[in-house]
């Protein structure tokens, strides 16, 4: 199975998470798109469900392919969410962000009761940080949220460049919410609730790419199949 495949087949098995009725929350990315489109399959046979997208993208998926929406304001707690991930964790802490939409994506997956993650097999890791952190931030400030970024990164033992995400005309890339995102190249967080809250806690930064104890199951295709992991 090639790396499409392999993601496709996860999304395929997460189907099995999905019950008729059941309010889902849609990720955003490649891997979450083949759900989308496999999900739209079991809606047009009479499958009843609605869903919040986590973005503009996954919206307009949803939408050209008959999924019902609804909104968190309309419906304010998720059944499950299935969304992919950046980077897994051996605990099942992510990394996510990667496409942007990290802070929609982390509403949606706190409002859900369950969120299912799934990927193919090259994100999963040993130890998370490789994959440069995505942090929301606004962009009034921005270079002197940069720099406190910067400092709690260093503070935590993972010291390294948070840069500023361009999009392709070369200008900051903006986030649906109207936000930019920093991409902090760290290689490995060693302690990502302390880094988690240290985040969290600087003003100017919205949200940040780590997402711990949100999933308790990740689906994880590779080149010989699907692999469901559970957090105990
Ligand atoms: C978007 C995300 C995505 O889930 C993450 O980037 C994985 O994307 P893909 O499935 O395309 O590898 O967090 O903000």
């Amino acid at each position: 199975m090639d790396v499409e495949a392999q993601k496709r087949a996860a999304a395929a098995r997460a189907l099995d998470f999905v019950r008729p009725g059941m309010r889902l929350g849609l990720g955003t990315g490649s891997t979450a798109k083949h759900f989308v489109e496999l999900l739209a399959e079991r809606v047009r046979m009479g499958f009843d469900i609605v869903a919040v997208p986590t973005s503009e993208a996954t919206r307009a998926l949803a939408e050209k392919l008959g999924i019902g929406l609804t909104t968190l304001d309309e419906t304010p707690t998720l059944d499950l969410t299935v969304d992919g991930a950046d980077e897994i964790g051996p605990d099942l802490t992510l990394i996510k962000g990667g496409g942007g939409a990290l802070l929609r994506e982390k509403i949606v997956a706190a409002a859900s009761a369950q969120m299912v993650v799934i990927a193919d097999r090259s994100k999963l890791v040993e130890g998370i940080g490789r994959f440069p952190l995505p942090i929301e931030i606004t962009p009034f400030g921005a270079a002197a949220t940069r720099r406190a970024v910067e400092a709690v990164t260093a503070g935590v033992g993972c010291p390294g460049p948070a840069v500023l995400r361009k999009a392709a005309n070369g200008h900051a890339f903006v986030t649906d919410g109207g936000h930019w995102v920093l991409d902090a190249k760290l290689q490995h967080i060693a302690d990502p609730p302390t880094l988690a809250a240290r985040l969290a806690a600087i003003p100017g930064v919205m949200e940040h790419g780590l997402f711990i104890g949100l999933t308790r199951v990740a689906i994880v295709g590779g080149p010989h199949g699907v692999q469901l992991i559970e957090r105990t």
